[in-house]
């Protein structure tokens, strides 16, 4: 085990290093950013399904769900498709109207999650197509569904998923570019430019994470506390609620993902001067939003932690602790931001000296329902 873990502790570090090269892969061949192209044969052999979309439903559960809703500003934003995002254990038992003009996305990284699979086969009985995005090849999801694409992240040992969500990040973002080429909601140029950016994404990882000891140093300073908070807006939003899953999973500290504004009614509530609170502050997503959010926290004497984007001056001013992310396009911020939220709760469950790679109650692959 230590030789698989390749001198790391944990395969959840092995893991969250791994990123640059997993996203990579996810896009090699796919996207020929010079040649501003994007072919993915289960989305090329299937478009005219994809284009004639009334609406994409997603559907997945856990961390794949998170990815979800990142997927689901992605098409709204750049192809313009209505989205719904569901949990697959819900959407299986509400008899939900589905028709022949949706087309379902169904997200897994182990491929058999059970209750996905049910709302798969329900989906295509009722006449949808459906595309699967799995990590593990030959997975009962993926042989379940019409077309789909692989993530390639390697194998995910680490039950709390970190490599995993950013390549579905990554596959959900190279489908809705292609959609947004195809149906023109794009402009060449924009989609040119979004290429060019999601190639320069993997050397951005292999940057934010030679911040890790600075994160350790954050992580040793809140370890002890026992709520904290997660915000963000926007394509950070799905980020605050992964970054609050990721505490919880390993670390058994309670913690909320919110979307910033939603602060306000209710979670305010909480905070005092022993609450840690974690704010995406990116400098093209609703900056100043979640500027006067953070301040609302000061005046409440809130301990914020801010992820901001390199150079920023503003938050730095009033922020605890600010940890900076290269410069990138907005849609395209939760492939950086979620790296330093993994990192944390990574350290803090260490510091606890908690199972990381096998936390209590929870299970790799959820195959009963
Ligand atoms: C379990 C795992 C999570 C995962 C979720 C969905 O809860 O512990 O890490 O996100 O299942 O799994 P899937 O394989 O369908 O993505």
């Amino acid at each position: 085990e230590q030789i698989e873990k390749g001198g790391y502790d944990h395969f959840m570090l092995k893991e969250i290093y791994e990123q640059p090269k997993a996203i990579t892969d996810t896009y090699r061949g796919r996207m020929l950013a010079d040649e501003g192209i994007i072919r993915m044969s289960g989305v090329d052999d299937n478009l005219q399904k994809f284009l004639n979309a009334d609406r994409i439903i997603i559907i997945a559960c856990g961390t794949s769900w998170h990815a979800g809703l990142v997927g689901e500003y992605l098409f709204e934003d750049m192809a313009r498709i209505p989205v719904e995002v569901e949990y697959a254990s819900e959407f299986r038992y509400r008899n939900p109207i589905i028709t022949s003009k949706d087309v379902v996305i169904a997200i897994s990284q182990s491929g058999e999650t059970a209750d996905t699979l049910a709302a798969i086969k329900l989906a295509k009985s009722k006449g949808a197509f459906v595309f699967g995005v799995c990590n593990v090849v030959g997975s009962s999801i993926a042989r379940e569904t019409h077309a789909g694409a692989y993530t390639h992240a390697g194998p995910e040992i680490g039950v709390a998923s970190t490599k995993a969500f950013t390549t579905q990040i990554t596959v959900l973002s190279l489908i809705a570019l292609k959609l947004g080429e195809e149906k023109g909601t794009l402009s060449k140029n924009v989609f040119h430019t979004y290429l060019q950016r999601m190639q320069l994404i993997p050397g951005k990882v292999e940057e934010l994470l030679k911040i890790d000891k600075k994160v350790q140093e954050i992580a040793r300073v809140y370890k002890d506390a026992t709520n904290c908070l997660y915000l963000g807006r926007g394509f950070n939003f799905p980020v605050a609620l992964e970054g609050a899953l990721k505490l919880k999973e390993i670390s058994y500290i309670h913690a909320e993902g919110y979307p910033a504004a939603e602060m306000k009614h209710g979670p305010i509530a909480l905070i005092d001067e022993n609450m840690p609170i974690f704010v995406i502050a990116t400098n093209k997503g609703h900056y100043e939003k979640v500027v006067s959010n953070i301040q609302e926290i000061k005046a409440r004497s809130g301990k914020i932690i801010a992820i901001v984007t390199e150079g920023d001056t503003e938050v730095k001013k009033i922020a605890d602790h600010v940890i900076e992310i290269p410069e990138t396009e907005e849609a395209l911020t939760p492939l950086l931001t979620t790296i330093p939220l993994q990192l944390l709760s990574y350290h803090i469950a260490v510091f606890l000296e908690k199972d990381v790679d096998q936390p209590r109650n929870l299970a790799k692959a959820v195959t009963v329902e």
